[in-house]
């Protein structure tokens, strides 16, 4: 198997974003002392079919709530979230999700961690398996499927936790700050290797992140959120053609503007000091 089939294969897919569309939620958590932790409140975005929006916002804000109910993993207080048109009652089947924690199993092989999610749905993993080792390939890790995870470094694990979310193309993916624990070489890589795979799949990606330049890179749209509890507080079109180029898009004007929007409402809100 190589390359070719498996980029034939998802260009297939391309087009095969599903939309969401978050109205009015409010969040509110119970917490043990009786208190109310009112987390988003009034927070509204349309995601187009096949967009890619980053989500940039202070710690605490509610970035992993709101990515939590479009997971349906958490349901909304009050306000509808609608996937694909249709209202949610628990998590999509065309929706993936990547925590910045990897979740791999430690006692399955790389390869049978990618392949996860369709033995949990008792589809014919063995169909499955050329398209994993493909995947596994095109973000630098081909020969490594029969590895344990406690094998590999942080960033290796992650890309593989990558893998096993598009494995079967979501329509959806959900990314809650997926780099934030990698060091800044492993992290210009991943960033990299994920414009290249969404370049091709053209799905729907919801990235979280609280890196402002990686937000600006990858995304097609910059929702920048307020202080819990959080609304957004600022979109930004990012229109800079692809594929952007990390060293490259650094000494364009336009990435530098979008970059020193999202830092000028930080410092605003005060989570920035401006000195
Ligand atoms: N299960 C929970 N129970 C109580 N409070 C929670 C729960 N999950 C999140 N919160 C609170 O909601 C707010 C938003 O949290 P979170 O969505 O994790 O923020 P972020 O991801 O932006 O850092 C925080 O004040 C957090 O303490
Ligand atoms: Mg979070």
């Amino acid at each position: 198997m190589n390359a070719h089939v498996l980029q034939a294969d998802l260009s297939s897919a391309l087009g095969n974003g599903i939309g969401v569309r978050i109205d009015q939620v409010l969040k509110i958590f119970e917490t043990r002392d009786e208190d109310e932790v009112i987390a988003l409140q009034g927070t509204s975005m349309t995601i187009a079919p096949g967009e890619f929006v980053a989500v940039v916002g202070p710690s605490g804000c509610g970035k992993s709530t709101l990515l939590s109910m479009v997971a349906g993993i958490e349901k909304p207080t009050q306000g509808s979230i609608l996937i694909d048109d249709k209202s949610l009652d628990g998590p999509n089947p065309r929706t993936s999700v990547v925590f910045q924690s990897d979740y791999l199993l430690p006692w399955r092989t790389v390869i049978d961690n990618v392949l996860l999610p369709l033995a949990i749905k008792r589809l014919n993993v063995e169909s499955y398996r050329e398209r994993a080792e493909s995947l596994l390939a095109q973000v630098g890790l081909a020969g490594f499927g029969q590895r344990f995870p406690g094998e590999l470094s942080g960033g290796m694990r992650q890309r593989v936790a990558i893998c096993r979310a598009i494995i079967q193309e979501p329509g959806l993916l959900l990314m809650d700050e997926p780099f934030g624990a990698l060091d800044a070489l492993t992290r210009e890589q991943m960033i990299m290797d994920l414009q290249s795979l969404w370049l091709r799949l053209k799905n729907t990606v919801l990235f979280i992140t609280h890196g402002i330049d990686e937000a600006v890179f990858l995304a097609d749209r910059v929702v920048v959120m307020s202080p819990r509890p959080g609304r957004i507080d600022l979109e930004i079109k990012i229109d800079l053609p692809r594929p952007r180029k990390w060293n490259e898009i650094h000494q364009d004007d336009r990435f530098a503007e979008a970059v020193a929007r999202v830092r000028r409402r930080f410092e605003e809100r005060g989570i920035l000091s401006a000195s």
